[in-house]
């Protein structure tokens, strides 16, 4: 099976390089890149005009499997992944069961196998149950294929359970990624504290929830030597904090999610709880740094926090909604539309954000188009101008405050393993 992708712009961020290319596929891995290559025997995919990259890698969604079903499931995910250009994705342990041992992991890794569009790595839970009360096997995780643990969606309340943590992870090898948030500052917050949540009449979550955690965390990591992780930075503080302790050499990365360097809290203003969010939109200034922060590299990774819920569940109170957004299938546009067409980024450094980035941080493949590479691939088309149509989505959760958005730059074709499983938006 031979395919030849011919004619794009080439964006290769671990060579760091952007050059107008063929790449060749041979029996499911990248045989060659290179102007002018010969198109016999080959299907030819015509990549004119068009960004050719590695495979987006998402290092942090929800797929809801186990247990919640009727918000996502691995097959709903999966789909929603390669239609966003995902050809990878680390999926977080807040499912029923959560994944805080390896057969739950096992389980995840079997379903995605059966599922067969999307590469999936399950994230391990950091403790039992994600209750934050004692530490999960982290060697039964890791030796079933967990590639990180958190216990995202909630946050390790103890400093010295979180310690405990990261030295056991240490000795793994396992990244520990924090959800970074202090519940004696965020309990009963439903949107960032400030002049609007007093505004809107909501209970405040104020950036400070934040913050606390992220600096304990960078100590601990500092003190371990555990390679830290940081979920969904939202906050202007959180950047700074993570700033001086890259330059002061602690083993930290960070990520951001599209909805926290696009909107702001006065998108809550209408009360459309799909806005609802943890950790919540915030000011302009936090959107600032934020896009900062992803220029200058103190946050490595854009990740989507893919967090579908079902309509009836958000059709409720402002206060009452549970948090989350679904984001897979509006990351990609959402890059560009905000941060590469805007000049925030070049696409070579968002590629690098989307693909080389998580795959370091996860310790997995992907990020590369050298010779011999699994041919995960993502073409995108950044002059087509589309508009977000949640109804259209194929995650199970229609919950996007993007509904409506005019966006430019899709991905137009997901390439797994030299299979191309999307095209032109059809799986
Ligand atoms: O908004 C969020 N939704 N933030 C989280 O941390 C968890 C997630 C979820 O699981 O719904
Ligand atoms: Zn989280």
């Amino acid at each position: 099976m031979k395919l030849l992708i011919k004619g794009g712009m080439v964006l290769d961020p671990a060579a760091g390089t952007a050059e107008k290319k063929d790449v060749l596929i041979v029996d499911g891995k990248i045989a060659a890149v290179d102007r002018g290559l010969s198109r016999s025997g080959a299907r030819v995919l015509d990549a004119a005009g068009k960004l050719v990259a590695p495979g987006f890698i998402d290092m942090h969604a929800h797929l809801r499997e186990p247990g919640y079903t009727h918000k996502e499931t691995i097959v709903s995910g999966s789909r929603a992944a390669v239609r966003g250009g995902f050809t990878a994705v680390a999926c977080m342990p807040n499912t029923d069961p959560v994944a805080d041992c390896g057969a739950v992991v096992a389980h995840i890794k079997s379903e995605a196998a059966k599922a067969g569009l999307v590469r999936v790595y399950p994230i391990g839970a950091i403790t039992r149950g994600s209750l934050g009360l004692e530490l999960a096997e982290m060697a039964d995780l890791k030796e079933h294929g967990a590639v990180a643990v958190s216990d995202d969606g909630r946050p390790v309340g103890s400093a010295a359970l979180m310690r405990s943590a990261m030295q056991y992870a240490r000795m793994l090898g396992l990244t520990v990624i924090s959800h970074c948030e202090d519940e004696s500052l965020s309990a009963g917050g439903a949107m960032n504290e400030g002049f609007m949540s007093t505004v809107l009449g909501l209970k405040g979550i104020p950036a400070a929830a934040e913050e606390v955690m992220v600096a304990r965390d960078l100590i601990l990591a500092g003190q371990t030597g555990c390679r830290l992780h940081l979920a969904h930075v939202s906050t202007a503080g959180s950047v700074r904090l993570i700033r001086e302790a890259k330059a002061r050499g602690v083993s930290v990365t960070a990520e951001a999610a599209p909805h926290h360097f696009t909107l702001t809290e006065e998108a809550v203003a209408g009360y459309d709880t799909n806005t609802k969010v943890n950790p919540p939109l915030r000011t302009s200034e936090d959107v600032a740094a934020v896009r900062e922060g992803l220029a200058d590299g103190t946050i490595d990774v854009i990740a989507t926090d893919h967090a579908p819920h079902a309509l009836e569940e958000k059709d409720v109170e402002y206060d009452r909604a549970p948090f989350g957004i679904a984001g897979l299938e509006t990351a990609a546009g959402l890059v560009w539309s905000e941060l590469v067409n805007s000049g925030v980024l070049t696409p070579l450094q968002a590629v690098a954000r989307l693909t080389l980035n998580p795959a370091r941080v996860l310790g997995i493949p992907g990020g590369t188009l050298e010779t011999g590479a699994d041919a995960d691939l993502t073409i995108i088309d950044p002059e087509l101008t589309w508009t977000v149509d949640a109804s259209l989505f194929e995650s199970k959760g229609k919950n996007t405050p993007f509904n409506g958005r005019l966006l430019k730059g899709v991905p137009v074709a997901t390439i797994v393993g030299g299979r191309i499983v999307m095209s032109g938006g059809k799986i």
